[in-house]
């Protein structure tokens, strides 16, 4: 069978490497795929953008794919999950309708709010005048203003008093950093606890979930620093029992599918639950309608078996019957560009991957990666160095040794990934 993975980044390459190694897949075509996805055996990259729908089911009908898994947010919200099933082609991600969960913090917080979801008390609003006066009232102490729309996990600032937060409100809605995904802001308490990524696949009803996982968001060591992407990730949690599990699916997981189905909206992907642990129980930060980056480059490589079988299943529309393979311990160490977030640096050579690959239990993934006499930085983050390990911390030294061997001039990375296991 052929298949097609959608995106660009570090995701899609874990996941094209991953599935390259099925039997049953004799080809996987990565749209538009990166230098890693390149140089990947039965995989080929097709240039085409992850949101051009027209030309990415033209190819999915030519080559005759038998699975579609789809990785960027940005080809759920252009419609591409809907596009390939009005042609019959089984795929793995939400309709756009059901990105929405991701897309805008407003209807995402709405539906949390009828389905009783956990979630920190927030407003939603569009002017000076609303924000300021939201502010007024607010108790002294924390607050965190966001981007309602897609800003690639940078349009958030935790702020640590009011002052704060009205500099930042201001300065988004009169500057607009993110375009239009900021005309609408949403304010939201401060809540505090550790945080946890709860990734489940599910057919809208049913649900496997993934193994748990913890990114570090912020850009420094001792979560200091702006807000990025992700800095890294490890799985399993270790404080993540089995009690927690449950509670996280009777009060946020089941009543999120359970008020999807009741709008009439499918969902057959990946439902991602940003939680924060907080004192009085797990609360949601945000949905993501897709794998975590840099989650599923320690979650692709946890698995001992093959993941196909799930994600057929789940396309196909029942998982009842289907359960994930077994997984160890991993983690990812995510190695970026000089001035990332705010400013990439680009084109430095990247010397030492081969390098780091000696290490038996790591992989290095791509991201903002191009080959052009040599390999060179194109992007924020550039590439995430994963291994598994017996236990997390086996899983992060490996990481960790096998990082130490990349270099360019500027790169930057996270020494505490999984180092401070910031327990409730
Ligand atoms: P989001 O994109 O909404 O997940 O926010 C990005 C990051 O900002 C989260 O992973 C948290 O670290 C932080 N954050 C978001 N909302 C809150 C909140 N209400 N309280 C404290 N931290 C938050
Ligand atoms: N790692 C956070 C995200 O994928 O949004």
């Amino acid at each position: 069978m052929k298949l097609m993975v959608i995106g660009g980044g570090g995701r899609e390459h874990a996941l094209a490497w991953k599935l390259a190694q099925s039997s049953s897949i004799a080809r996987v075509l990565v749209a538009p795929g990166n230098a890693g996805t390149a140089g990947e055996p039965k995989c080929e990259n097709l240039a085409i953008r992850d949101n051009d729908v027209a030309a990415l089911v033209a190819a999915a009908v030519q080559h005759q794919v038998g699975l579609v898994v789809i990785g960027p947010e940005s080809a759920l919200v252009a419609g591409v999950a809907d596009a390939m099933r009005e042609q019959g082609i089984p795929t793995v991600g939400p309709s756009a309708a059901g990105a929405m969960l991701e897309a805008s913090k407003a209807f995402s917080k709405q539906l949390m709010i009828d389905a009783g979801v956990p979630t920190a008390a927030f407003a939603q609003v569009t002017t000076e005048e609303e924000a300021l006066r939201f502010i007024a009232a607010r108790p002294a102490g924390g607050l965190v203003v966001k981007a309602d729309g897609l800003a690639a996990g940078k349009g958030v600032v935790v702020c640590d008093t009011l002052d704060q937060a009205r500099t930042e409100a201001i300065a988004m809605l009169r500057d607009r950093p993110f375009g239009d995904a900021c005309s609408t802001l949403v304010l939201e308490e401060r809540l505090t606890g550790p945080e946890l990524s709860y990734i489940v696949l599910t057919d809208g009803t049913h649900f496997l979930p993934m193994p748990t996982a913890q990114d570090h968001k912020r850009l420094l060591d001792g979560d200091l620093g702006p807000n990025t992407g992700g800095m890294g990730a490890y799985s399993p949690v270790p404080f993540v029992t089995d009690e927690l599990a449950a509670t996280i699916h009777a009060t946020v997981i089941e009543p999120t599918l359970a008020a999807l189905r009741a709008r009439g909206i499918p969902f057959r992907g990946f439902l991602y639950a940003g939680l924060m642990l907080t004192p009085d129980g797990p609360r949601v930060l945000e949905f993501n309608t897709r794998l975590g980056d840099p989650e599923a480059q320690a979650l692709l490589l946890a698995f001992r078996g093959d993941i196909l079988p799930m994600l057929l299943a789940c396309a196909a529309g029942d998982l009842s019957a289907t359960s994930p393979p077994p997984s160890t311990p991993a983690a990812v160490i995510v190695l970026a560009a000089e001035g990332y977030p705010l400013d990439p640096v680009k084109d430095a050579l990247i010397v030492g991957v081969e390098e780091a690959e000696v290490v038996s239990t790591a992989k290095v993934f791509h991201a903002g990666t191009r080959l052009d006499r040599g390999l060179r930085v194109n992007g924020g983050r550039v590439l995430g160095v994963a291994a598994h390990g017996n236990t997390p911390d086996e899983a992060i030294s490996s990481a960790y040794l096998a990082a130490a061997c990349i270099r360019w001039s500027g790169m930057q990375y996270r020494t505490d990934i999984g180092k401070a296991l910031n327990e409730p």
